[in-house]
């Protein structure tokens, strides 16, 4: 195999003191369209804006390589220019910035483009027509008040005004009613037929990839790239959902310390009945001794499972 456009190797990244992405492995070669789906909360906007440069979160290991070049101490701006683009899950309200300005200061900022004067107004009327906007849009401030699908289209908007070589789509296509969607997908086609451009699109629905050749599908769950596979891993998740995955080996680690700590507490406030006050009296410490004795030793046998010797004890 080539070298990928894209090349995410090792990547941990964290917020303060959260690891949010562990060891995360990931190639998009040129052209390509890969899907990334996986449970809330298990890490995805947060690798697209990591790829992307968030200041957000921090690289603690690992590298991501962009069209050859190692990418992961460069600026968002930077990024952008090598030709990476992300649309965000929650497009940011910018007040005082017209719409307008803003398309205008990023066209500006891509030279390659060559967008000035009458060519860069016919080419945003050419995309604003293409996604069935209103031209007023232009003169609101950016993301200002629109609704939740009108957002969606002004991110398309600066998809299709700077021709990325990769675009990171983070549910573009939640909050889109129907004929929107249609519009979109269509607006997408069109940018990887015209700029053979790559995309990475995070998902829960199949709606908007059911009309684009999917290459690739990554399953991430708590952090982690558990599965890839084709177009038909797809269908395979939602009709058999997330857990067939099972949890990386940091989680499993992770959730039996949680649950051992939690049964030593609970065992902990059995031997010393007389402190609960209220609760004391109530069910019997009889009952809650035996339930925390076998709470612990369930905790015992997770810990093993994950590889863990529980050493009589918890950390
Ligand atoms: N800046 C931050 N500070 C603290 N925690 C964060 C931050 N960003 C993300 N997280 C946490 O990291 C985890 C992953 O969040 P992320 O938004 O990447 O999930 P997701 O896979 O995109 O989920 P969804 O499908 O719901 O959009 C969540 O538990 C989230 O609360
Ligand atoms: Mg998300």
């Amino acid at each position: 195999m080539g070298e990928a456009l894209l090349n995410v190797k090792g990547i941990y990244a964290s917020a303060g003191d959260k690891t949010i992405l562990h060891d995360i492995n990931l190639d998009v070669p040129a052209g390509e369209t890969h899907v990334l789906m996986g449970p809330n909360g298990a890490g995805k906007s947060t690798l697209g804006k990591t790829i992307m440069g968030s200041p957000e979160y921090k690289v603690t290991q690992g590298t991501i390589t962009f069209n050859g070049d190692d990418i992961t101490k460069l600026s968002p701006d930077k990024r952008s220019r090598a030709g990476l683009f992300i649309s965000f899950q929650a497009p940011v309200e910018v007040p005082g910035v017209p719409l307008a300005s803003f398309l205008r200061s990023i066209a500006a900022q891509h030279k390659e483009l060559n967008l000035r004067g009458k060519r860069y107004k016919n080419r945003i009327a050419e995309i604003m027509d293409q996604l069935d906007m209103d031209e007023k849009y232009l003169t609101r401030e950016l993301n200002v008040g629109f609704s939740g699908g009108e957002k969606k289209k002004i991110e398309m908007m600066q998809l299709l005004l700077l021709q990325p070589k990769l675009a990171i789509l983070d549910e573009t296509d939640s909050g889109l009613d129907v004929d929107a969607l249609n519009v979109v997908s269509h607006a997408i086609q069109e940018y990887k037929k015209v700029c053979n451009g790559a995309l990475l699109i995070i998902t829960h629905n199949t709606r908007l990839i059911e009309h684009l050749d999917v290459d690739r599908t990554h399953v991430m769950v708590r952090g982690h790239i558990m599965a890839e596979g084709d177009g038909s891993l797809i269908d395979n998740i939602n009709k058999n959902g997330f857990e067939q995955f099972g949890l990386p080996d940091y989680a499993k680690k992770e959730d039996a310390e949680e649950a051992a700590a939690q049964a030593k507490a609970g065992a902990a406030d059995d031997e010393q009945p007389a402190q609960k006050g209220m609760f004391a009296g109530q069910g019997g410490a009889q009952g809650q001794t035996f339930d925390a004795d076998s709470a612990l030793k369930n905790a015992e046998a997770a810990l093993d499972a994950a590889g863990l010797k529980s050493k009589g004890g918890t950390k």
